[in-house]
């Protein structure tokens, strides 16, 4: 079939009209405000860097998570692992001063919790009892934290079972 003359220039005009939409859409795209972020950066005193309190936030938890796994087996390297990395991440938001909505996260973090790490620490996990009562104390003092700092519907408990299916803690 033989396309008539007047049928290609309105193709091509059709064409050209499509291009230029897109080259406005494409600009529009561009220069729109980029979306809300999902996860909020915090502000911290001293340094440059950005901290996703989020993600720190997780990351305790799992390592709490797994505390309790390998303190209630009485596995003492495991446990004191586990809270060594506990220290570390809690003593890294202390460090940076990690500020959260005018909240001082960082400093509160460290004071409220490197205690009960230590008691933590001294504890004979052959003695299940005493362990249960200091793990129960951890959880406490992070929902102490949680409502001071306006996140009191983040509820922590003793977890129940292990996450990790693929991890012995014996
Ligand atoms: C110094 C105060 C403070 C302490 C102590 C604290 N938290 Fe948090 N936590 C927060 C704040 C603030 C948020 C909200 C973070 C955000 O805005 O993303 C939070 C959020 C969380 C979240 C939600 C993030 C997620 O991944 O689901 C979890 C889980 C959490 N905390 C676990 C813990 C655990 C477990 C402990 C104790 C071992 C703990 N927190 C101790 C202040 C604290």
């Amino acid at each position: 079939m033989k396309l008539s003359k007047g049928l290609v220039a309105l193709a091509l005009a059709i064409a050209a009209f499509a291009l230029s939409a897109l080259a406005l859409l494409s600009f529009y795209i561009k220069s729109a405000p980029a979306p809300a972020e999902t996860s909020k950066k915090v502000e911290i005193e001293d340094e440059d860097e950005d901290v996703e309190l989020g993600i720190v936030m997780s990351h305790i938890q799992r390592y709490a998570e797994k505390l309790y796994f390998a303190g209630k087996a009485g596995n003492t390297p495991l446990a004191g692992f586990y809270l060594h990395e506990l220290e570390e991440t809690v003593e890294d938001l202390e460090q940076k001063k990690v500020v959260d909505d005018g909240i001082p996260v960082g400093e509160m973090a460290g004071a409220m919790l490197k205690p009960v790490f230590q008691r933590l620490r001294a504890l004979d996990l052959k003695d299940p009892a005493a362990f249960e009562k200091e793990y129960l104390a951890l959880v406490e003092t992070c929902n102490t934290c949680h409502v001071a700092s306006k996140h009191g519907f983040v509820k922590i408990i003793v977890p129940r079972s292990p996450t990790y299916q693929n991890q012995s803690f014996e």
